[in-house]
């Protein structure tokens, strides 16, 4: 039973660095799809991959019409939005979505999305840009080009499809 808020626990949806680097303690950790969003490099970071000054590019989730965002839902006790709250500090909200699971299932389900109104927002820009920044950037939790790179790995050992993010993998290493 996938429903469990009874219990103080909460599914939190992971898109990004939460897909490969979960470093929080979960129950339960199971893919899972949001609709109506996608996934795209919009979002400025001034403390994981970049530097005020020059901030990298990270992902987050925009609102679009037919579209899906596969990622990985946790099972977590209420607890840890502190830590979380922490690290997606930099113009993420939480919001609550429907969270839809391989078997059917519905939840809903805590996601960070920072979206155009957050002071670190960057927006869209030609691929090959955003390619090239990310190249151009890192910061405290390392480079940017390993965010995007370690993404598209987890991606892929899902079996997941995600054309902005493969397209901006084969840019950077192809440079
Ligand atoms: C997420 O992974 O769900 C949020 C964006 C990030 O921290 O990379």
């Amino acid at each position: 039973m996938r429903n469990r808020q009874q219990d103080n626990l909460v599914w939190v949806f992971g898109y990004g660095s939460l897909i490969y680097r979960p470093d929080f303690a979960y129950l339960e950790r199971c893919p899972a799809s949001v609709l109506g969003w996608e996934r795209r490099f919009w979002q400025g970071s001034h403390d994981h991959r970049g530097v005020p000054d020059s901030p990298g590019r990270v992902v987050t989730l925009v609102p679009v019409k037919g579209g899906r965002c596969d990622g990985v839902a946790y099972l977590v006790d209420h607890d840890v939005f502190e830590y979380l709250d922490h690290r997606e500090k930099n113009g993420y909200s939480r919001l609550n979505l429907e969270l839809q699971f391989g078997d059917g299932q519905v939840v809903e389900g805590v996601v960070y999305v920072a979206d155009e109104n957050n002071f670190a927002y960057l927006g869209p820009a030609e691929l090959e840009e955003i390619a090239g920044h990310i190249k151009g950037s890192s910061g405290p939790s390392g480079s940017n080009a390993d965010y995007l790179l370690h993404l598209a790995e987890a991606l892929r050992e899902m079996n997941v499809q995600d054309r902005h993010v493969f397209a901006l993998e084969a840019l950077l290493r192809a440079d």
